[in-house]
């Protein structure tokens, strides 16, 4: 018995020389405190400097650092860029909550927190970032006698970044966009939530252009625009296990309005709940000048849709502000749709409305096991919804509710 205690026992020491002298030769990470570059949680100090001295020290270190922001108080961030290239990976660890700017001027910055120019950057930390987005939403509206902003700061921006993960992040109430990803590779989003007004304006939860491989999963978005917003140039996009709602659903596009677009490809929406949205899943592609490209490759399975309004939509004439030629058809081609075991109910009777180009029409768009209800807002009970299509080719399997059109 003593001699096995004392072998476990040098066992144990072993083990720790191994572990600790294994740390010193892979290097521990080093670890950046904010505060010891001058960073005060009090609210209003502009912590932009500091945040980015430790950014700066950060970028500068071979192996891993950690840049924290500790627990305890309110950080003030007027606006501040991280960029790379950096020398080794760096991790973020966001602990306490960060907070925009409100004044008129910063309005119209383009970004709040951006990260260019970075491969294998982490972002976590149970925080929020606050983005003061009530200031600015009423200047959104173009209205007649009103100032009219056009650009408005996307709160959590990524550019030229490869290999990122970000996780237990909340983002509330965003001027514009909560999170951006563009020319990124390899991005994983989990764990994430947002929050914003139904009504607030352009708050979309991310949006995604000319990106690859990006993953989105175990997350909430609760806003005013589109839950997830995929555009021109995005490649293998994964969203699953996901919650929408408020807000416009999950989307592709617009797409053809602009010549040489990117097309999009390979999108994966699986296991997700919509609910009380403007739409579940979508794709528009503008009705007027529209350019060629093309959105292959998607499929949309295993979704709940509760009182939604458009719960399956394509809209190949999409023509927001009016003024557009009824007569001029949409240039991109939809192909290799598939849409398996969605059920729920809609708030309007078109259910499945699959409005294509008759100068390209959608080709493969498979339906399988659908199930949606049109729930009246008006009160009654539960009515098969219906399904309308024009310019589809495609095949239906399975049970059907509404009737399907293909
Ligand atoms: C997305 O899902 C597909 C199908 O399961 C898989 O082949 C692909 O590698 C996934 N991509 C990402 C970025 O997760
Ligand atoms: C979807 O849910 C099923 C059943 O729980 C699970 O087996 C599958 O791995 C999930 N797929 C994704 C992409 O989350």
């Amino acid at each position: 018995m003593m001699a096995w205690r004392s072998d476990f026992l040098v066992f144990c020491m072993l083990m720790f020389f191994l572990v600790s002298t294994s740390s010193v030769v892979l290097g521990k990470p080093a670890v950046l405190n904010v505060k010891d570059y001058g960073a005060v949680a009090d609210g209003k100090t502009d912590n932009s400097r500091a945040f980015l001295e430790a950014w700066e020290a950060a970028c500068e270190q071979q192996g891993t650092s950690v840049i924290t922001v500790p627990r305890g108080g309110k950080y003030y961030v007027r606006q501040v860029a991280f960029t790379g290239p950096c020398k080794g990976s760096i991790t973020f660890l966001i602990q306490a909550d960060l907070y925009a700017p409100t004044d008129k001027s910063s309005h119209t910055l383009t970004y709040w927190i951006k990260f260019g120019y970075v491969d294998y950057l982490t972002i976590a930390g149970l925080a929020n970032l606050y983005g003061g987005g009530p200031s600015a939403w009423p200047y959104k509206g173009c209205g007649q006698g009103q100032e009219c902003l056009q650009v408005v700061p996307h709160s959590l921006r990524l550019e030229f970044v490869n290999h990122a993960w970000v996780h237990h992040i909340g983002s509330i109430d965003a001027k514009d966009k909560h999170i951006s990803i563009f020319q990124c590779q390899d991005v994983t989003l989990s764990d994430i939530r947002t929050t914003a007004p139904h009504d607030s304006p352009n708050t979309d939860g991310v949006h995604i252009a000319v990106s690859e491989r990006v993953k989105i999963l175990d997350s909430t978005f609760n806003t005013g625009d589109d839950c997830v917003a995929i555009f021109s140039g995005s490649k293998d996009v994964n969203i699953s296990q996901s919650i929408c709602g408020p807000g416009h659903g999950f989307s592709i596009g617009s797409m053809g309005k602009f010549p040489d677009e990117d097309p999009i490809t390979k999108i994966n929406i699986r296991n997700c709940t919509i609910s009380h949205t403007d739409n579940g899943f979508r794709i528009k592609t503008w009705a007027v000048s529209s350019y060629p490209t093309f959105a292959s490759d998607i499929t949309v399975q295993d979704v709940m849709m509760d009182n939604v309004r458009n719960p399956i939509i394509i809209d190949q004439h999409y023509c927001p502000r009016g003024g557009c030629d009824p007569t001029v058809e949409s240039q991109v081609q939809i192909k290799n749709l598939q849409i398996k075991r969605i059920w729920g109910t809609s708030t309007t009777e078109t259910a499945v409305n699959l409005q294509c180009s008759s100068q390209k029409p959608c080709q493969g768009v498979e339906l399988e096991d659908i199930l949606l209800l049109f729930r009246n807002p008006e009160g009654g009970k539960l009515q098969p919804a219906v399904s309308s299509c024009a310019y589809v080719v495609g095949s239906s399997r399975g049970k059907q509710v509404p009737k399907p059109c293909i």
